[in-house]
């Protein structure tokens, strides 16, 4: 009985202590989720960026844009819906036999539409996971500088879908 109570008590505390910290957390940016699955996303398209881009030094690689379901609404209509997700998956490139091929990933830079959370931002969370790590990497101040420069595309977004 003893032990069962205690048991109580310090569960109680543990609910508390997660409690405050997700408070926390609510207080600080919006977190942007690593996008599980997004290999079985729609494939947007690709970009070779090489040695003749200015962008060359962070940008060089084979990018893969992927997008969720929502995102395809975005594309086809050009507003995008609370829900839709963007990736863009870097990769390092491996040149062999005059073939070029995808070498390990660099990084992952992910923007998720929730207008409620991200309204100073056009209605967009920005984030980067580095090389194939899952942990948040942007600090404020580089949010920002992605935004000021999304927010001359259409919704904020540059890449156009296809038919
Ligand atoms: C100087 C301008 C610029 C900055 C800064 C920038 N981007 Fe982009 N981003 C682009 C362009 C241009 C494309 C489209 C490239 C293409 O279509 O080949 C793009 C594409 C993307 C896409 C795919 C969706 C889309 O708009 O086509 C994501 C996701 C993305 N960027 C995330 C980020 C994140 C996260 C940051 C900040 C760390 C960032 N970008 C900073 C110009 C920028």
């Amino acid at each position: 009985m003893k032990i069962m109570s205690g048991t109580v008590l310090l569960s109680a505390a543990a609910g508390t202590m997660v409690g405050s910290l997700c408070l926390w957390a609510q207080r600080g940016d919006p977190v942007v989720p690593f996008p599980d699955g997004y290999r079985r996303w729609a494939h947007v398209k690709s970009t070779v960026v090489g040695p003749g881009s200015a962008a060359f030094a962070g940008e060089r690689g084979i990018h893969h844009f992927y997008a969720n379901e929502k995102a395809l609404n975005g594309y086809r209509s050009g507003a995008f819906p609370d829900g839709s997700v963007l990736v863009d998956d870097l990769l390092e490139t491996k040149e062999s036999a005059g073939i070029t091929t995808e070498g390990p990933r660099r990084r992952l830079a992910v923007m998720v539409k929730d207008r409620q959370r991200f309204g100073e931002a056009g209605g967009w969370g920005f984030e980067v996971f580095k090389g194939d790590g899952r942990e948040a990497t942007l600090g404020t101040e580089t949010k920002a500088a992605c935004f000021a420069c999304h927010k001359n595309g259409r919704d904020s977004v540059f890449s156009e879908l296809r038919p």
